[in-house]
């Protein structure tokens, strides 16, 4: 994803850039570009690929004494990753860098034009640009078009602006993109949209708010909330510890990334969901011809999400998916289609069974996909096609936010699916896309959640085991539970269909037998009751999490009534997450890094 770095000082300003523009690698992208503003001119370097290509580009330019930069590299949303539309964005005497969306660009953009202003690039952020300098013409200051400018644009953004007749200065705004301003003792000011490209270069920070803007000069930061009043600037330290810097004040890696989830799934949607078509631009359109089955592939949490899919891909777009563990699939020598489109999911992409399978299926002339969190992994490269989930670097072992990325992928290819086959009408389809703009503030950590399975966890740290029961989706989800419950409390954990637990399991249980049990108001929760109360009628501890009442609970979540049930299921994800986590806590494990485990497996 798209990262930003500013920069107002004495120091050689293009290293700075481009070294912060490479803390911030890891969030992936494909082109990257420079502006420096010295003596009111202007210096501008694009590239795409990686930084490299930007270095030899600016190999030539240095500079010495007081200079304004900034930098960025962008994740190609609207229009290819190309040159032309990477950022810096210029107008005739003002450049610009801008992470997320402008929703009303088309709007603006047509305005614009009207007035005879000239787009160099497909991308929304060019508007920016040349709206400020629109305004320019009839504002008293560069800080009035800006704020003008801001104040037109609908969507989200983090924005660095420079313009040369205010060569010491740096417009910036945010809203719905994150954006962090810094200083130090030798009077520099930086920007960074993660605190990664200010660790070791300031000293203090200010992580600015949804509607703050202003402008940052060498002498001074004037900064305004969404209601244009200005604002106390409120610095916090900036540890120099990088590790602990990372972990943002969450006690793990772990916590981070599930507290996180909802500026990653904010990510993962960015520039694919339109009114009624959900839009993968990474996929040729022609990757479903003549596809009529889908086999999904997959190890550990990856392949909990895969079942996920088979229940969507078949109810939204009716289309027959089967799922296989890749290390059984490898030798079971099984019989492939060439109508089946082979579908791999992987967060690292290096997986050696899921890789192994891939070549198999491709060496089988079938035509592949990978979901997968990191690019130019050896599946993305091997693959015929790629969609990226942008969940950033996933440093915990345990897997949180990857699978809620690679969840939400699938649920969106369901509908590409759904549409390619006509099987959804365009407003059920937009309905789903409405569904799926909720799911940042849905997988939002509630607090009060947090803080009573904080609590509740004392009662759950021995017992001779635990069964995560739901139906449909949050029978994959029940899995995922019990896996993230193993992996860091080494307690014993399974997951199943709840209408399997009289099959057998049942014996298991008595009051040190604990239920986890996933109720969701909007699927099969009535049949799943009855499963749970058989359950409790033989002793079983149960904790249930729903948001309806349960009387037969010994321990009850109740989560946020939702109008769908697959917003129940990201919601009931996030209190599973958290719950192995207090309980591993408690028993005083190594949560980032549990024994045993590694964060990718690359032998069989
Ligand atoms: C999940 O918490 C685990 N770390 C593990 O099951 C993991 O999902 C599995 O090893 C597959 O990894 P991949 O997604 O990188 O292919």
């Amino acid at each position: 994803m798209c990262g930003i770095v500013g920069y107002i000082g004495t120091k050689p300003v293009k290293q700075i850039l481009i070294d912060g523009l490479r803390e911030l690698e890891y969030r992936g992208y494909d082109s990257a570009g420079i502006a420096v503003l010295q003596n009111h001119q202007f210096s501008l370097f694009k590239a795409v690929g990686k930084l490299i290509n930007l270095e030899e580009k600016s190999q030539k330019f240095e500079s010495t004494g007081f200079s304004v930069g900034i930098g960025h590299t962008r994740w190609a949303t609207h229009g290819k990753p190309t040159e032309l539309n990477a950022h810096p964005h210029i107008g005739s005497a003002s450049s610009v860098v801008h992470n997320g969306i402008i929703e009303n660009y088309q709007e603006l953009k047509n305005m614009l034009t009207s007035k005879g202003v000239q787009f160099l690039s497909q991308t929304d952020t060019e508007v920016i640009v040349h709206l400020f300098e629109y305004h320019l013409k009839t504002a008293n200051t560069p800080f009035e078009a800006f704020t003008k400018t801001v104040g037109e644009l609908d969507g989200a953004y983090a924005v660095l602006l420079i313009n040369a007749q205010v060569d010491d200065t740096i417009f910036f705004a945010k809203h719905g993109s994150p954006m962090i301003l810094g200083r130090n003792h030798e009077n520099e000011t930086f920007f960074g949209s993660s605190d990664a490209a200010l660790i070791g270069k300031c000293h203090e920070v200010i992580y600015l708010e949804d509607g703050h803007y202003g402008v940052a000069t060498k002498d001074s930061i004037t900064l305004y909330d969404g209601q244009n009043n200005p604002v106390n600037l409120q610095f916090t330290p900036l540890s120099e510890n990088k590790l602990s810097a990372q972990k943002e004040g969450f006690r793990f890696f772990m916590e981070k990334e599930i507290y996180e989830q909802g500026t990653v799934l904010a990510d993962t949607l960015m520039g694919r969901l339109r009114d009624e078509t959900v839009y993968f631009e990474e996929l040729d359109p022609t990757l479903f011809d003549g596809i009529n089955e889908i086999k999904l592939c997959a190890c550990g949490t990856s392949y909990h999400a895969a079942m996920v899919a088979t229940y969507l891909f078949e109810r939204h777009a009716r289309i027959r998916t089967s799922v296989e563990i890749a290390s059984e699939f490898r030798y079971r020598e099984p019989l492939l289609a060439p109508d089946t489109l082979f579908v791999v999911i992987s967060q690292s992409g290096e997986t050696a069974d899921t890789l192994e399978s891939l070549k198999m299926a491709k060496k089988a002339g079938l035509k592949t996909l990978v979901i997968c969190n990191v690019d130019n992994s050896s599946m993305v490269r091997l693959a015929d096609a790629s969609i990226l989930t942008r969940a950033g670097i996933e440093k915990g072992v345990a897997s949180t936010k990857a699978f809620a990325t690679q969840v939400t992928v699938l649920w969106m290819l369901s509908l590409t699916l759904a549409s390619e086959r006509k099987i959804l009408q365009a407003n059920e389809i937009a309905h789903q896309i409405k569904l799926l703009r909720t799911l940042p503030s849905v997988v939002a950590v509630d607090n009060g959640i947090h803080e009573q399975l904080r609590r509740l966890s004392k009662r759950y740290l021995h017992g001779h085991g635990f069964f995560f029961i739901g139906r449909d989706v949050f029978f994959p989800l029940a899995l995922e539970g019990a896996l993230k419950l193993k992996e860091i409390s080494y307690l014993h954990a399974e997951g199943y269909p709840s209408g399997e637990m009289k099959h057998g399991p049942i014996a298991l249980a008595d009051p040190e037998l604990f239920t986890i049990a996933l109720l969701p108001q909007h699927k099969l929760y009535d049949k799943t009751k009855s499963n749970v109360e058989e359950l409790s009628a033989r002793d079983s501890t149960i904790c249930s999490i729903s948001p309806l009442d349960f009387d037969k609970a010994d321990d009850h979540i109740r989560t946020h009534y939702h109008e769908d049930y697959m917003l129940e299921f990201f919601e009931m994800m996030v209190v599973l997450q958290l719950l192995s986590m207090e309980i591993a806590v408690r028993l005083g494990n190594d949560v980032d890094m549990p024994r045993n485990l590694a964060k990718s497996v690359t032998v069989e």
